[in-house]
Order: structure tokens, then C-alpha cells, then sequence
């Protein structure tokens, strides 16, 4: 079993992959400029001097897997240096940590918005395309660690993880703000997009797997995705079934920054990574407006609240 140093470890992802990590034995560290549960160690990786602070802390670690960034579109169209410190200068930093720290693998989440829109399956190795400040960043990141991988004493493993759903979503993401949304009786602003929403769960799976893979190179590249892009029309029918609510949806301009299209050709992983074929999106849909509902305030949602699942669906997790 190893020892991981899991930076992000108080994210949406970061939470359940340490959760993961540890019922399968291995040691984890949790790094994060957020204290929550899962933080052991926390310093923000923007700050160079965090490097032999950490590095004097731990001593050793087997695997550095780094999932800590600024995540998402929208914010990084108004704060695009914040992005840069955090996502570029933060995976240097966690790069240089994994040498001081004699790691033999470092295992980083980058994201499917590198590939910008796309008309087919997006496979590892196409050209990428960033649409956004923070798929710049995340593009930036992947080479920096290509480099370290090529010259420096660790293999690396660049994880692309598409559209990740489920229970402790982040605020700020789509599902996330449409079951709230729904639930409190407001309306949605969409456009006509179509994405390929991953489980939480599939995520971690795939990223607990990248830890231990017997690599035949130094540096790998996986798509972490179900391979089924959802039209947003599918979308808010989804929506309707799991709230039982009746969803407003107003269609407007494109999202600036954002593709119209992503979706993941998911082969490599799920011959190297046993990534598996995901669960219907409503089943996982269906678990996440359970947990938003338990976080809303009664006065904020409304009708007959919807506790009870609809009839066929058992909620997953
Ligand atoms: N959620 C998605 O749909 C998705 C999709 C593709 C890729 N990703 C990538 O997966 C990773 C995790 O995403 P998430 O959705 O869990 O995001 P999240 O925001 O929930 O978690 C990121 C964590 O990183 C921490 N962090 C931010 N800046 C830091 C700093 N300077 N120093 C130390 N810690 C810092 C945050 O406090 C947070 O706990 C990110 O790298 C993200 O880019 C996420």
C-alpha cells in the first residue's frame, strides 16, 4: 500500500477520493489551503516557500497525486492571473514537492476543457484546443508535467476528467445550481450545449486506479468520462423526472469560453484503468438532488419536497 500525498484533498473530488484511497489501504495525506476533514497539511501551493516546509514535514511520500486547482470557466474569464498562480504555478510547485518528497509517480487531475469543442469522442492523444483561461491553465500544466516527466525521477499520469456530478458538487457547477434552482422554485438560463457528465464515483474509481497502473511509459494521458454526451434538452427532462417540479428553462447565447460540445472517447481507460461503463445519469442525478436537498433551508424548497425517490430510481453511493 502506498503513501499519497493528495493535494485538493477538501474538494468536491478530493473528499471522495481520499475516502477511496483509504478503505483501500493506502496512507493518505491530505494537502489543502481549505481546512475540512480531509486536510492534514495545510499551505497554499502558489506559495513557493510551501515546497521544503511540506517536504521537512512528511520526508517521503510514494505517490503525489494532485487534484488542488481553481476549477471552472466562468470565474476564470474575470480572474485569469488567479488561475495561473493556482493551476500553473501551483502544479510546478506540487512537481517540485513530488522530487523533494522522492515520489515515484505524480498522478494530476487536468480536465476535458482542454480539448475545446469537439465533434466527435475527444481521444487522449488529439490536438488540444483551450477555449478558457482555465483550459489554458490546465493545458500549461499537463506540458510542465510532461517535462518532469521526461527528465525528472517520476513517472506522470495527466487525468482528463469530464463534467464530474454527484453528491458535494461544487456550487458553482451546473447540476449543482439547476437542482437548487428547481427546487427553490426558480428558473433556469441554459443554451444548447451537450456534456458528458461523469459520477463522482467513476472519477475516483479511475483515479485510484492511475495510482497503481503499471505504466510502459513516463507519462500517460487518460480520459475520465462516460462517453455519452447529454443534450440539454435531455438535461432538463432528467431534471423534471428527478424533482418531480415542474423546470422553466429560458435558452440563451453560448457560454462564453465554454465548448458546445465535450465528450470523452473513454477506450484507454477502461482497457488500462478498468474505468467501467457509468450508471444511467438519472440513477446519479437522482443521489445528487438528495444531497442538495439536504442542504437547502425548508423555507428555500418548495411542493412536496420530493424526499422519497421516484418510483425505479435507487439513489447510488
Ligand atoms: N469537477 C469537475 O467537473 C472537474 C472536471 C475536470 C477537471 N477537474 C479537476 O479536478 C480537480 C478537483 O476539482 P474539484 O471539482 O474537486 O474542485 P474543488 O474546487 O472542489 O477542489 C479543489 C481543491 O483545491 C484547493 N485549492 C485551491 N487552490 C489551492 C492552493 N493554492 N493551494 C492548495 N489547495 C488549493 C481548494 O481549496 C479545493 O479544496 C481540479 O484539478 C479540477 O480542475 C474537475
Amino acid at each position: 500500500m502506498a503513501h499519497i500525498l493528495l493535494t485538493g484533498s477538501s474538494g468536491f473530488i478530493g473528499t471522495r477520493l481520499s475516502g477511496r484511497l483509504r478503505s483501500q489501504g493506502h496512507r493518505v495525506t491530505g494537502l489543502d489551503v481549505r481546512p475540512a476533514s480531509q486536510t492534514d497539511v495545510v499551505e497554499d501551493l502558489r506559495d513557493p516557500s510551501c515546497v521544503a516546509r511540506i517536504a521537512d514535514r512528511l520526508g517521503a511520500v510514494d505517490v503525489v497525486a494532485h487534484f488542488a486547482a481553481v476549477a471552472g470557466v466562468r470565474r476564470s474569464l474575470v480572474e485569469p492571473d488567479l488561475y495561473f498562480d493556482t493551476n500553473v504555478a501551483g502544479t510546478r510547485h506540487a512537481l517540485l514537492l513530488a522530487e523533494a518528497l522522492g515520489a515515484a509517480r505524480v498522478v494530476m487531475a487536468s480536465s476535458s476543457s482542454v480539448y475545446g469543442d469537439v465533434e466527435g469522442p475527444a481521444a487522449e492523444d488529439q490536438p488540444l484546443a483551450p477555449l478558457s483561461p482555465y483550459a489554458e491553465s490546465k493545458a500549461a500544466a499537463e506540458e510542465l508535467a510532461r517535462a518532469w516527466a521526461a527528465t525528472g525521477a517520476f513517472q506522470v499520469v495527466v487525468l482528463r476528467p469530464f463534467t464530474v456530478y454527484g453528491p458535494g458538487q461544487r456550487s458553482d457547477m451546473f447540476c449543482h445550481q439547476a437542482l437548487h434552482r428547481v427546487m427553490a422554485g426558480e428558473a433556469l438560463q441554459v443554451w444548447d450545449w451537450q456534456r458528458d457528465f461523469t459520477y463522482v464515483d467513476d472519477v475516483c474509481r479511475g483515479s485510484a486506479a492511475a495510482i497503481t497502473v503499471p505504466l510502459a511509459e513516463r507519462f500517460r494521458t487518460y480520459n475520465l468520462g462516460s462517453g455519452r454526451p447529454v443534450p440539454v434538452r435531455e438535461f432538463l427532462a432528467t431534471l423534471r423526472r428527478v424533482t418531480r417540479l415542474p423546470v422553466s428553462a429560458s435558452f440563451g447565447p453560448a457560454g462564453a469560453g465554454e465548448p458546445a460540445m465535450t465528450f470523452a472517447d473513454p477506450t484507454r481507460a477502461r482497457a488500462e484503468l478498468g474505468l467501467r461503463h457509468p450508471g444511467p445519469f438519472v440513477v446519479g442525478l437522482e443521489t445528487q438532488r438528495r444531497s442538495v436537498l439536504a442542504t437547502m433551508k425548508p423555507a428555500r424548497h418548495r411542493g412536496a419536497l420530493a424526499t422519497a425517490a421516484p418510483s425505479g430510481l435507487t439513489p447510488v453511493g
